[in-house]
């Protein structure tokens, strides 16, 4: 598999490296716009090859798609990320110029591509793809949900005293902090409710904590953070590359399910070879869906500023 990495900047870099580190794919090039920037971040990942002992070959171009030509995923970064106190929002006007460009791009050399929209605000970038080109709906992925449920399953598996991977949990709805919805009331712990163990008002604070995850982060580091962007990333790219049918929920095109229409959200899709395969369509209590819908409303009022 040849994957595309366009922005070698820290996330891009981050899910290169994962994607390495992971060993599944054959070829991963870096693109950025900054004179020899990808380049160098990809000298400086290749000798870490006989170090962390992967064969992914790694290379790195200034803006020269040819090179990126046939690629069976690009994952798009490039953008500006945001700053303490910025919403994600904030950074619409700058990155929808770049993330518009950069697809074109990408198409003229990987006309079957599919991409994994970054960049943000994410659910608005990954509409814009969907409205700018023609590509089919399953081959356009945001990546949001995957890293925010991460979270989730941190501050649970923090809450509990117990390992990350004991834990399960799922946030769906807009990459925001007002439109995440953590499904704390579908978490688990070893198939146990979390209720099980902790009190509403823990429950409670772990939603908050959870959608407040990159500004947390973005406060403590001054800039938004990095690992486990990247590592979500390399995972949904893994999910495509192994053909795995996992579920992540990520930023589809909606077209009925849930009750939405004419916007890309986070909803559980079902990756494999086709990109989305699927939207799963789990049972929402009355909460959970008013908070969808709400937050589908906030992902519309963003994507309405791309008209103006
Ligand atoms: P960064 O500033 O470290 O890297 C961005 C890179 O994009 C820079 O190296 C820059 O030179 C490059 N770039 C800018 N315009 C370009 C163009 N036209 N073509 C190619 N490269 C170009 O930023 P970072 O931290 O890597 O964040 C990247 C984006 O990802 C931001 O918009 C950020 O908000 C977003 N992000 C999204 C997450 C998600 O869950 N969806 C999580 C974390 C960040």
């Amino acid at each position: 598999m040849k994957v595309t990495v366009v922005g070698a900047g820290a996330v891009g870099a981050s899910c290169a490296e994962y994607i390495a580190i992971k060993n599944f794919a054959s070829e991963v090039v870096l693109v950025d716009i900054k004179e020899g920037f990808a380049e160098g971040k990809a000298m400086d990942l290749m000798q870490c090859a006989s170090l962390n002992g992967f064969d992914t070959k790694i290379t790195g171009v200034t803006n020269d798609y040819t090179k990126t030509a046939g690629s069976d995923v690009a994952v798009i970064t490039s953008g500006i990320p945001r700053k303490p106190g910025m919403t994600r929002e904030e950074l619409i006007g700058i990155n929808a110029g770049i993330v518009k460009t950069v697809t074109e791009n990408l198409l003229k050399n990987s006309p079957n591509v599919i991409v994994i929209v970054v960049s943000n605000p994410m659910d608005t970038m990954a509409y814009l793809v969907h409205k700018a080109t023609n590509i089919p709906k399953n081959r356009i992925i945001g990546m949001g949900g995957a890293l925010d449920s991460a979270r989730f399953k941190y501050r649970l598996a923090e809450a509990l005293d117990c390992p990350s991977s004991d834990v399960d949990g799922m946030v769906i709805g807009g990459h925001s902090d007002t439109g995440m919805v953590p499904l704390i009331d579908k978490a688990v712990r070893n198939s146990v409710p979390v209720s099980e163990f902790l009190s509403a008002e823990r429950m409670s604070e772990i939603v908050e904590a959870t959608k407040v995850g990159g500004a947390t982060l973005t406060g403590l580091l001054g800039t938004s953070a990095w690992y486990a962007p990247g590592a979500a990333v390399s995972e949904l790219v893994r999910a495509i590359a192994q053909d795995s049918k996992k579920i992540f929920p990520c930023s589809a095109l909606v077209e009925g399910e849930y009750g939405l229409n004419g916007l890309s959200i986070g909803v559980p899709c079902v990756l494999g070879a086709n990109g989305i395969e699927k939207i799963v369509e789990i049972e929402l209590n009355a909460a959970e869906k008013a908070k969808l819908t709400e937050s589908a409303e906030g992902v519309k009022k963003t994507n309405a500023l791309l008209d103006s």
